[in-house]
């Protein structure tokens, strides 16, 4: 996807969702500790849910195939928050260097992840547009629960050790639980995964718990890619 289609499918959500009245001073800091007086206060209006983690604020409109991920400013509340520091660390695998895009993180990986011919496994993240201060960044909205009887039945058929053995081997399947490798195994093959733990251990990628991956297509994805580091 290039820029511009992405920022034709942010506006279209955006017009969607009713959009902000006000500008954010997101360099002040957009931060999750502070939900209920930044996040709340400046989505709470928004036709959408409103989800976030530890480095980003995800807007999931309900008819909408893509959510818009805004990434936390920690640095602006540096002074205001113990742990800002800790989630400053994100790396940017193409570009090089650190920040706290933990959104510009994800599709750096992404891009990288594409030239290995690996991008099926993860849910396109891309820059979109500034909005009202803040880095609109959008991919494939997922879900996260995928109980199909072809499934089931597929998953079934491979024995614990086919996960276990990727557990023991890469660093970056060590923090993914058996569930999340079964259906990686079922959905692209042995070869294929084996190929994306080498990608994903180059990269130093980590963090993949289960609430990092969901299904697009009927098939398992990563959704939450940029991995942790501890900043500063
Ligand atoms: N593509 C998507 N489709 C549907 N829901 C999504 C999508 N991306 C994120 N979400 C929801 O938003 C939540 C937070 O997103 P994400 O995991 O990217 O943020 P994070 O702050 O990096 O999380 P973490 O705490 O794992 O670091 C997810 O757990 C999920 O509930
Ligand atoms: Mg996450």
């Amino acid at each position: 996807m290039t820029t511009n289609e992405a920022r034709t499918i942010a506006e279209m959500i955006l017009g969607t969702i009713d959009g902000l009245e006000d500008d954010i001073d997101y360099q002040k800091g957009f931060h999750r500790d502070y939900y209920e007086r930044v996040i709340e206060d400046t989505f709470g209006s928004l036709h959408c849910s409103v989800y976030w983690g530890a480095t980003k604020c995800v807007l999931v409109p309900a008819e909408f195939d893509y959510v818009i991920k805004i990434p936390f400013n920690c640095q602006g509340w540096e002074t205001n928050i113990e742990d800002a520091p800790r989630f400053c660390g994100a790396r940017y695998v193409l570009t090089g260097g650190e920040g706290e895009d933990y959104c510009r993180a994800e599709a750096e990986v992404y891009e990288a992840a594409k030239a290995e011919g690996l991008e099926q496994f993860f849910a396109e993240t891309i820059f979109a547009m500034e909005y009202k201060g803040l880095p609109l960044y959008i991919q494939p909205k997922c879900e996260d629960d995928d109980n199909s009887k072809e499934r089931t039945s597929k998953i079934k058929t491979l024995e614990s050790d086919d996960a276990a053995d990727f557990s023991q081997s890469y660093f970056s399947a060590a923090s993914m639980s058996e569930e999340m490798i079964f259906n990686f195994l079922v959905d692209y093959g042995e070869e294929k995964v084996e190929q994306l733990f080498c990608f994903l251990d180059d990269i130093e990628a980590s963090d993949f718990h289960d609430g990092n991956w969901a299904f697009l297509n009927k098939k398992a994805v990563l959704i939450d890619y940029a991995s942790y580091h501890e900043g500063w």
